[in-house]
Order: C-alpha cells, then sequence, then structure tokens
C-alpha cells in the first residue's frame, strides 16, 4: 500500500484523527483531503450489511448479522457485521473491520482497488486522483475493458458479420450480444494490439493483459517481419469476456468461426483463453455469476454447465441461475466461492461413470465439501445449449428430473454391472463405496448403506467394514485461509476484562492505577482512557478499534472462556500476573545462586516471600 492510501485508510477509519500532514507538496495533500471525503461520502452511501451480504450469507442474530468466516475454515460462524458500527468482525481468525478491509480481502485487491469498486457501487465519481493510487491492476482491468469495447464495435461492423451471423444463427438474441457483451476479434496480426497503443498502452501491458503474446525470437521467419515482436492472442474469433464479481471484464474466451476452422489446415483448439494473468485466474472464475449471484442466493441452488453458449442460451430460456466453469475442471476455489450463495448444486457435466476423470473429480470435491449434489442426465453427445436450441422445454424437464448425486451412481453402477454375480456386486461396490464415503453426514451415510445392503444382498456390517477401508484422497485446503495462534491465558482474560469494563464502566474502580501496567500495552491504553472517561470517542484509531472490536464481541458472544463476573476475572488476571513475576525471581534466585552472590540471593527470596502472599485463594 502506498503512502497515500495509507493515510486515506487511517482517515477513512477515524475521520476524526488528525494525522500530522506530510512533508510532500500542497496538492498531495490537498488530494488526500479530498480523498477522505470521497471515502466518508462512500461509506454512507453504503450499508455494510448490504455490502457484505452480496458476498456472502448473512443471518440476522440480535441487533448484528452474523455468518460463516469466508477467510477461515470454520463450522460454527464466528463472523459478526455490525449495522450501528458499520463495522465487521472475525472472532475465529481476528480479521475484520471496513467495508474497504472486506472487499480488499474477499477480491484480493489493494486498497485502490476496493476504493474503485466500491465507488462504483455507491454511484460515487472518484476526481482525478495522484497517479500513485493507480495500481498495476487498474491498467490491466482499463486495457480489458478497452479491448472489449474493441471487439464489440468489430463484431457490429462489416469485418464482423460473418461472427454475428453465426450467433445468430445459434439462437442467441440480439439482448443477450448486448447483455453478455460478447464481440469479434478480426484476423489480423495486430488489430487490437495497434489499437491499444495508438491509446497509450504498452506493449509489456497488453502482454500482461494476456492479450498479446510475445513472439518468440526466430527472425527468419515470415511473421516475425509482419509484426515485430508481438501479436494478437485472439485473431478471428468471437470473444466473450469474462467478468469478475464487479462485473469487471477481466479475460476472454474465444471461440473459433466454423468457417476459419475449415480453412486451416493444421488442427486449432475451438476455444482460445486468456492465461493467467494478475486479474485473470481460471481456477477461480465462474462465468455468469457476477450477473446472478444474488438470484442464486435468493433461489438456493445453482446449474453449473460447461460452456459460453450453454450459460448464454440457458438465460435466454428463463433460467437465471446458471454459472459455467468455462472448460476446466471445478476447483476447490470455485467451490468456495459458491457455497457462498447457495450449497445447492445441480451439474449438467458430461458425466458417465467412464466419462472424463477431471470432471468426475470436480464432483467429488463438491461431496466432499458439503454440497447437495444433483445430476442432470442429459442425452448422449448432446450439451445444455442443443437441447435448448431444439426444444427449451426440454432442458427444463431434465432439470426437474435431476438425480441426486447418490441416486444417480446407484443407477449407474446397476445398469453397467450384474449385480446377481459375485463379480459383479464387487465392481458395483467399488463405484458406490467412494461415493458412499464422502457424504459428511452420518445419518445420510448410513441410509445409503442401508440402500446397498438391500440391493446387493450383503449385510449391513460388511458394507460398513469395506466402507473403513477405503481412505479418500483429501483435497489440500487452500492455503489462503488465515489461521489464527492460539491465544494465552492472559489474553484471554485480558479480552474478558476489556468487555465487561466497557459493558459497566463502574467495573473499573477495582482496577489500581498501579495495576494498569500490568496489562499488555493495548489494555493498558484502554483502561486508562475508560477509566479517564467511558463516554469520550478516542483519539487513537488503534483504541477505538479495540472498543468496536470488544463491544461487538460483548454483544454477540454465546460461550465464553474466561469468567463472566468482572471481579472473578480481575482476581484471576492479579494471580497470573503475580506467578509471572514469581517466575521471574525465581530465575533470579538461580543466576544469583550460580554466582554465589548469597545477600542477593537472600533478599530475592525475602522479596518472593513477600509476593507470594499476594496469591489470592
Ligand atoms: P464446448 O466444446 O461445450 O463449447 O466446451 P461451447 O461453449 O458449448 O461451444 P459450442 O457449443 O461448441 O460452440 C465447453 C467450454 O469449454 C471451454 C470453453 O470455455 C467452452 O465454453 N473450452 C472448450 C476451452 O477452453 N477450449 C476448448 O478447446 C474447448
Ligand atoms: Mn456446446
Amino acid at each position: 500500500m502506498n503512502g497515500l492510501a495509507w493515510r486515506a485508510r487511517v482517515v477513512e477509519r477515524l475521520p476524526w484523527v488528525r494525522i500530522p500532514p506530510p512533508p510532500q507538496s500542497f496538492r498531495f495533500l490537498y488530494s488526500s483531503y479530498k480523498m477522505a471525503n470521497q471515502i466518508e461520502e462512500i461509506k454512507n452511501k453504503l450499508d455494510i450489511v448490504e455490502v457484505i451480504g452480496s458476498y456472502i450469507k448473512l443471518k440476522k442474530a440480535g441487533a448484528n448479522y452474523k455468518a460463516l468466516c469466508p477467510f477461515h475454515s470454520e463450522k460454527k460462524a464466528s463472523f459478526f457485521v455490525s449495522p450501528s458500527r458499520q463495522i465487521w468482525k472475525c472472532f475465529g481468525c481476528g480479521a475484520g473491520h471496513s467495508i474497504f478491509d472486506f472487499v480488499m480481502q474477499i477480491e484480493g485487491v489493494e486498497f485502490g482497488d476496493a476504493l474503485r469498486i466500491l465507488a462504483k457501487r455507491a454511484g460515487v465519481t472518484l476526481r482525478r486522483q495522484d497517479p500513485r493510487l493507480k495500481t498495476e491492476r487498474k491498467r490491466l482491468y482499463e486495457i480489458c475493458e478497452v479491448a472489449c469495447q474493441f471487439f464489440q464495435k468489430r463484431l457490429e461492423s462489416e469485418v464482423g458479420k460473418i461472427a454475428k451471423d453465426y450467433l445468430l444463427q445459434r439462437g442467441l438474441k440480439e439482448e443477450s450480444i448486448k447483455g453478455y457483451r460478447l464481440g469479434y476479434a478480426p484476423d489480423a496480426w495486430r488489430g487490437l494490439s495497434d489499437f491499444l497503443i495508438s491509446k497509450g498502452y504498452k506493449s509489456e501491458e497488453i502482454i500482461k493483459a494476456g492479450l498479446a503474446i510475445r513472439k518468440e525470437r526466430s527472425p527468419t521467419s515470415d511473421t516475425y517481419k509482419l509484426s515485430a515482436n508481438f501479436y494478437d492472442r485472439f485473431r478471428g474469433r468471437i470473444m466473450f469476456p469474462v467478468f469478475d464479481l464487479n462485473s469487471q471484464v477481466i479475460g476472454f474466451g474465444g471461440r473459433i468461426l466454423p468457417q476459419k476452422k475449415e480453412e486451416l489446415e493444421k488442427e486449432i483448439p475451438k476455444y482460445m483463453n486468456t492465461p493467467n494473468t494478475l486479474l485473470y485466474d481460471k481456477s477461480k472464475v465462474l462465468y455468469n455469476l457476477n450477473k446472478v449471484r444474488m438470484a442464486i442466493r435468493k433461489k438456493d441452488f445453482c446449474i453449473l454447465v460447461e460452456g459460453y453458449f450453454d450459460t448464454i442460451l440457458s438465460s435466454q430460456a428463463g433460467f437465471e441461475n446458471i454459472v459455467a466453469t468455462s472448460g476446466t475442471a471445478l476447483t476447490d476455489s470455485q467451490l468456495k466461492i459458491l457455497k457462498r450463495y447457495s450449497g445447492n448444486l445441480f451439474t449438467a457435466f458430461d458425466m458417465d461413470i467412464a466419462g472424463k476423470l477431471a470432471t468426475k473429480r470436480g464432483i467429488d470435491l463438491a461431496q466432499l465439501r458439503g454440497f447437495d449434489i444433483k445430476i442432470i442426465t442429459m442425452p448422449k453427445g448432446s450439451d445444455p445449449a442443443d437441447i435448448i436450441s431444439k426444444n427449451s422445454k426440454q432442458w427444463q424437464e431434465l432439470i426437474q428430473e435431476a438425480k441426486s448425486i447418490l441416486e444417480f451412481y446407484f443407477e449407474s453402477a446397476l445398469s453397467r454391472f450384474n449385480k446377481e454375480a459375485l463379480e459383479g456386486k464387487k465392481k458395483i461396490s467399488k463405484v458406490l463405496l467412494p461415493v458412499i464415503k464422502r457424504i459428511p453426514d452420518k445419518i445420510e451415510q448410513s441410509f445409503w448403506v442401508e440402500q446397498m445392503s438391500k440391493v446387493l444382498g450383503i449385510k449391513e456390517e460388511a458394507i460398513f467394514e469395506e466402507l473403513k477401508k477405503i481412505s479418500l484422497d483429501l483435497p489440500e485446503i487452500s492455503s489462503d485461509f488465515i489461521k489464527r495462534p492460539e491465544r494465552s491465558r492472559r489474553e484471554l482474560l485480558e479480552e474478558r476484562i476489556g468487555i465487561l469494563a466497557l459493558l459497566e464502566p463502574e467495573n473499573l474502580k477495582l482496577i489500581t492505577k498501579e495495576e494498569i501496567p500490568l496489562f499488555s500495552q493495548k489494555f493498558s491504553k484502554l483502561i486508562s482512557h475508560l477509566k479517564e472517561d467511558a463516554q469520550k470517542k478516542p483519539k487513537d484509531p488503534e483504541l477505538q478499534e479495540l472498543i468496536d472490536f470488544l463491544s461487538l464481541k460483548g454483544e454477540v458472544e454465546e460461550e465464553v472462556e474466561a469468567p463472566k463476573d468482572f471481579k472473578r476475572c480481575l482476581k484471576e488476571f492479579r494471580n497470573l500476573s503475580t506467578k509471572e513475576k514469581l517466575n521471574e525471581i525465581s530465575g533470579q534466585i538461580k543466576e544469583a545462586e550460580i554466582k554465589n552472590d548469597f545477600s542477593k540471593v537472600k533478599k530475592l527470596i525475602q522479596k518472593f516471600n513477600l509476593l507470594a502472599k499476594k496469591i489470592i485463594k
């Protein structure tokens, strides 16, 4: 984070805090003042519950809202949002604070990017700012946006006519072509690149955005002479822009035109995609999620398809909650994102048992992650796009007939193998056991064991025995989970004392001035501040953050690890401090003994005994 962004962030957190003016020019000062104003404006226009609620599912909990924390793995909700304080906090991993922090963390972006995202959301136009706020991502977003417009224009022009005709022939409506911002990349070596260069972007940046490719050094080839040292990645393709959750273009998928494919002699891939860039990570992207995330939450299920055409045609046919994996197998990161919107998945993948292993693995992963999965079985060799083009009613029927993953595996295994023969029974078990093993719910698991026992005529105990032998290759837990270190008893007690002091400042009379330094620096500040005037807003931003944190925790807490009553906490805390001191003295005694300094030993022992009496039983 650069200096300006840091300043702005402090001002954003605590507008009344005066930060000493930076030694830079007046312009710098003025621009950061303006920015602080804009941050305030954005915060005033947005409601934290709505912003966070658009990413994760919030549940009302008294005056606050709670959720499963999106930043660490947990089963019980310890993530809270306080509408009255306009803050959020996870008591599990410790993450928290303003909407800006939330967007930075959930989108994995810098402050400047979060500012832009929220400004857009609030309808606040950011005034011209210090160039230091221009992050590298920002440049890449701009390039992708300009490229998207470039492709859109070409699709509507003469060069794009074949592409446009093809889209219409596939059944796409004009409004979908506009809504999904489809385009056409002309069949030229440097169509887009030259355009971007003319707009002031550097070849380096165009390459970084994934839109151009650096040429291998081979001075003898013809194309080398033709196109300097880089060329467009997408040439002669229908362009599907891919958006992030804020509907900013981050990459593209380009489909070859059938005419072009026939012309070319060598085999070229049907689709070409943006490689992984700073903005685009194919393992995290879900096509169409930006448009339908709230619909998925509302309907509480989501239909997963494979392709761009499947998605757009389905949405035209009136199915809102469709997203596509765009050619990759479902990843753990994608599942983590989907889980924020719904735990119910319908998949329309090509899925017979002998089908693609990667597809199966994605579904296994979803099952392991606790998704309720239904499989849409499609007629052999056709995908949703084919079905909808022929008859959109049939698509609806297929969705309604979707089978649970267990039913699906039961049916397919039983249709492939003979359940009467021993060999068949073994083969069927081999398919079903891992699927049953992956069911997180034990009751549901035993239900399916019972089914299996009935169908195969095998004892349930035997199936349970076999089930034990199965080991699942558990996926690695993504490393972006933050883990909070175990907290010591001392820290827990301090926190509890802080919470109880905020609830009832009267309590503080029990803590003497001399005792304050026994607390950690953070908490001694808090106690001194509260003792002085519990109503006053502190000037120190860290202190305000601590107060917000403790007040919220006091409000939402169910379980407490430390006693609830102030006196008992304080007693335990005092004893703990005394014991720590005693340990220190006994260390000093040992040292003095080694040095044979007996008069010091004697003094220390006296001190020790005196102090030991202070321990309250
Ligand atoms: P499909 O072959 O089903 O493509 O691949 P599609 O979108 O349905 O297009 P049509 O109907 O054949 O014209 C599904 C998805 O897999 C990715 C694309 O994202 C595509 O939408 N894919 C496919 C690739 O990335 N590369 C390929 O070569 C093929
Ligand atoms: Mn298709």
